[in-house]
């Protein structure tokens, strides 16, 4: 079986393929590198001792994507690409929906003309809105309130109408509550651009000295102890989570929607004690302003999927922050520079 993963260089790409490579899957990886390096697959290789064929590629670039598709026999599309920091699409809206939909429409096209009809789309527990109740079950009301939102929420809608308009699709929507951690190994990881917009990756950073200290963005929430309360899941477990999706995608189901998350909710405070314990560093931090558009809390129900995928999320807290940990000192500063 021949899986193609668009932004498989990136964070749950790179994880993703290597999964995919233990479990003897045929990788074709299409990226652009606009936010990832392509040493992160040169050590997806290094750790499964296996080869992927990678084509420095842009969505935007119909020829491009058509180029992968008469060099490969393609099964099924694992649909990662995409632009993903809420504050810059706020900023720079078209950018964010001319990357994001017109390249998933070109990829659609291109499926379409050589009859690869299985996808897999990295949507977000974003599509929730503020949800009225927790867990958030698959069958709540979806909204979004930012740009990056809208593209996830307008994808899933293209999605669906593709199917009813043609039943040999099959496509899941697979919805991520806040993945976080690195591949045991320390070989990969996440590696934002610049200071990172999110809560782990901005603790790691301060734990090796590159950041004074994490503001907290608000501990006056209706939560415990007052700090925003998030379902940060493993990024392998994540990744795991497509894995048990492809087999059920290629018994036809149709649209699948599933939630992938722990169930589990952890504060902004616990992350950092949490961070702090498996880094024997002190994180120093300062209570500053809620950040608009911030809800209290968020956390998944996973059951569908585990009764569906017969996938569940077995890594913890500790484990979460060890390996980002063990990521971060290994690669003080990400890809570019590393020992
Ligand atoms: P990432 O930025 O690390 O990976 C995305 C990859 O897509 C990058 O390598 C980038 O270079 C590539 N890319 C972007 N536009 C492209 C284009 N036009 N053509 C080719 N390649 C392109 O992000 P990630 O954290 O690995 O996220 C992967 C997917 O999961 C994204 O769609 C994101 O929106 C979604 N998601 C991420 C999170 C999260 O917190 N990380 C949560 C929910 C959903
Ligand atoms: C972010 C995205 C969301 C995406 C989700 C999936 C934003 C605004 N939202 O959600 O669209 O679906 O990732 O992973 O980027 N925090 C701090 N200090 C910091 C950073 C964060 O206190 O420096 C707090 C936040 O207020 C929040 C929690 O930490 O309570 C988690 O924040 P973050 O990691 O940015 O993720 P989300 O906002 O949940």
């Amino acid at each position: 079986m021949k899986i193609l993963v668009t932004g498989g260089a990136g964070y749950i790409g790179s994880h993703t393929c290597v999964e995919l490579l233990n479990k003897n899957y045929d990788v074709v990886v299409i990226d652009n590198l606009s936010n990832s390096s392509e040493e992160s697959l040169k050590r997806v290789k290094n750790i499964t001792s296996k080869s992927l064929s990678f084509y420095k590629a842009d969505l935007l670039d119909k020829k491009e994507i058509t180029a992968v598709f008469s060099d490969h026999k393609i099964d099924a599309v694992i649909h990662f690409a995409g632009l993903k920091a809420v504050g810059e699409s706020v900023m720079i809206p078209l950018k964010y929906f001319h990357n994001n939909i017109t390249g998933t429409l070109n990829l659609l096209e291109v499926m379409n003309d050589f009859n690869t009809k299985n996808i897999v789309f990295s949507s977000s527990a974003t599509v929730y809105g503020n949800p009225a109740s927790l867990p958030i079950k698959e069958g709540f009301p979806l909204s979004a309130t930012n740009p990056y939102g809208r593209t996830k929420l307008m994808i899933e809608e293209i999605l669906q109408d593709l199917y009813r308009s043609d039943k040999n699709w099959n496509i899941a929507l697979l919805r991520y509550f806040n993945p976080v951690g690195a591949h045991e190994s320390g070989k990969i990881g996440e590696d934002p651009f610049g200071i990172p917009n999110n809560l782990v990756p901005y603790i790691s950073q301060v734990a090796v000295g590159a950041l004074s200290q994490v503001s907290i963005f608000g501990n006056d929430y209706d939560t415990p102890d007052g700090t925003g309360v998030r379902d940060f899941i493993h990024v392998v477990d994540l990744a795991l989570g497509h894995i048990k999706t492809l087999p059920k995608l290629f018994t036809n189901p149709g649209v699948m929607i599933y939630n992938l998350g722990t169930g589990l909710g952890y504060s902004v405070l616990e992350m950092i004690k949490g961070f702090e314990a498996a880094s024997n560093k002190k994180i120093p931090y300062k209570i500053t302003r809620r950040r608009p558009g911030d809800i209290a809390a968020c956390w998944a129900d996973p059951a569908k999927a585990k009764a569906e995928l017969d996938w569940e999320a077995n890594k913890t807290l500790i484990d979460m922050c060890k390996d980002t940990w063990n990521w971060q000192k290994k690669n003080p500063t990400g890809y570019q520079k590393t020992q």
